[in-house]
């Protein structure tokens, strides 16, 4: 858990911004993928601001256009060579200085792709070097040379460096970075490298000002965020514990306690890291939302098994049921794979059966994608496109059915519920969500925004309930 100094990139922060005084510069930043992505956009856009840019949602007068991009799956890859294709212009007309970075860019035959067919980019910029974007742009600003800074080693925790948030009610706080699960369907290990925690003192004291500003709801991210601290304790790296934070229940216990906070959410968290002491803290800490998410992948042992995820359909129902029993009120979601290889109309039987038993508040479904370099990709018994849209339709409408009638069982009920802002499809209406994350909107005051209001459930619509302040 070494810190890096990040003395040289704050120093060329200023010397970027020096160069830039009196341009009036604009920037836009373009954000593919996971919350973690949204968080390293937000610290991304607090550098840039910091150099003497102001963000817009237009790209033909941005001076600066930043792809964070993300590479889980095959569209998103799409959605970026297809962006590029439409800022190439701006290059041409006036000089807009484009520059790619995050997972994506970690992968070699990407950034091969990316200098055969849109050699006009002029930095690329990897997941572990994103706090070197100071001193990248300024080596572009001195000569205009196109710069590749990519490391494959994992990088380090870097702390102190600026952020610009996008919401005011809501944050995100990462507190461990990468994986070490090698889920064989999945790139993220390969990308984000190994995991590593940030120390309790700097994620605490990052929460309590977020709380001084007025932020309710906390997120904790990281891509195995329970295993929090996980491999600092087996390899007994020396831990400087703070307020008796060692651990990931610790964790969600200290944050508990910090007056302002009213909401703490966490993701994604791998069943095989939820221990007693987890599940515990969870039913203890009044402000941990209710909302597990407990991504399932497939419902079928056997594909578990080759998907590498350490446990079977059993003990994750098994796990369900400690926690319903654990946790009063207790909900659900998920991420579920169809098609991944070899899955038989048996394996994905199992599937829809964990789904029916567990019934969950929300699923987050996706259709098995190869990824280069990933065991999954080698497997010769790859699933028939048409099947698995077969597999998804099938899932998507048993999902829905289940939703449809959870949505029923909302109404006449009351619930706690945060406001975050206006709606944004009709600014007469207030937007805010339950513990269970389902989205309510409401009529009421501006000044409701930012606090947590009983609502009765009035009625229900496929995506949002409506609610009534009681
Ligand atoms: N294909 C489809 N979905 C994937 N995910 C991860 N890798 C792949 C892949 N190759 C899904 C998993 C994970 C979520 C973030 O994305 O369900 O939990
Ligand atoms: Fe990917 Fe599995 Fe790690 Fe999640 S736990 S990031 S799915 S390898």
């Amino acid at each position: 858990m070494t810190k890096l100094e990040i003395k040289q990139e704050l120093e060329d922060i200023q010397k970027v911004a020096k160069i830039n005084e009196g341009k009036n510069l604009k920037y836009s930043i373009l954000t593919m993928g996971c919350q973690q992505n949204e968080n390293d956009s937000e610290k991304l856009s607090g550098i840039i601001e910091n150099m003497g840019y102001t963000k817009t949602e237009n790209l033909s007068e941005s001076d600066l256009i930043i792809f964070n991009t993300c590479c889980v799956r095959e569209n998103a890859e799409d959605r970026l060579f297809g962006k590029l294709g439409e800022v190439k212009k701006y290059k041409e007309e006036k000089g807009t200085i484009i520059a790619i970075g995050g997972c994506m860019m970690q992968e070699k035959h990407i950034v091969e792709k990316l200098k055969e067919s849109y050699p006009f980019f002029d930095i690329v910029f990897g997941t572990h070097t994103l706090h070197k974007f100071p001193t990248d742009l300024l080596k572009v600003l001195n000569n205009t040379k196109r710069i590749e800074d990519i490391l494959d080693i994992d990088g380090e925790i870097i702390e102190g460096l600026p952020i610009k948030r996008n919401d005011t009610i809501k944050a995100s706080v990462t507190i461990m970075n990468g994986c070490n699960n090698f889920c064989s369907y999945c790139i993220v290990p390969y990308v984000r490298g190994r995991e590593r925690s940030r120390q309790p003192k700097d994620i605490l004291e990052e929460i309590k000002g977020l709380a001084k500003e007025g932020y309710k709801e906390i997120t904790l991210l990281g891509q195995n965020v329970n295993s929090y601290l996980r491999v600092e304790r087996e390899k007994n790296i020396p831990l400087e514990e703070y307020e008796g934070v060692n651990s990931f229940s610790t964790l969600l216990r200290a944050i508990n306690k910090i007056e302002g906070i009213e909401r703490i959410r966490f993701i994604s968290p791998h069943p095989k890291d939820f221990t007693n002491d987890v599940i515990e803290a969870i039913r203890d800490c009044n402000k941990v939302c209710k909302l597990i998410h407990l991504p399932l992948q497939s419902g079928s042992s056997n594909i578990l098994k080759v998907m590498n995820r350490k446990y079977t359909k059993e003990q994750y129902l098994s796990l369900v049921e400690k926690m319903k029993a654990t946790i009063p009120n207790v909900t659900f979601s998920t991420d579920i794979i169809v098609g991944f290889p070899g899955e038989t109309e048996e394996d994905f039987a199992e599937t829809l059966d964990v789904v029916r038993k567990v019934n969950f508040e929300q699923v987050y479904m996706f259709i098995y994608s190869r990824r280069v370099g990933t065991p999954g990709d080698k497997m010769e018994n790859q699933i028939p496109e048409e099947v698995k849209h077969k597999r998804f339709n099938e899932l998507k409408e048993l999902v829905e059915g289940q939703i449809s009638v959870r949505n029923k069982q909302y109404v006449g009920s009351n619930q706690f519920v945060l406001i975050e802002g206006k709606s944004k499809t009709n600014s007469q209406m207030l937007t805010g969500r339950t513990d269970s994350n389902k989205v309510v909107v409401l009529e009421g005051p501006e000044d409701l925004i930012g606090k947590m209001v009983n609502l009765r459930i009035i009625s229900e619509h496929m995506w949002y309930l409506k609610g009534k302040v009681v």
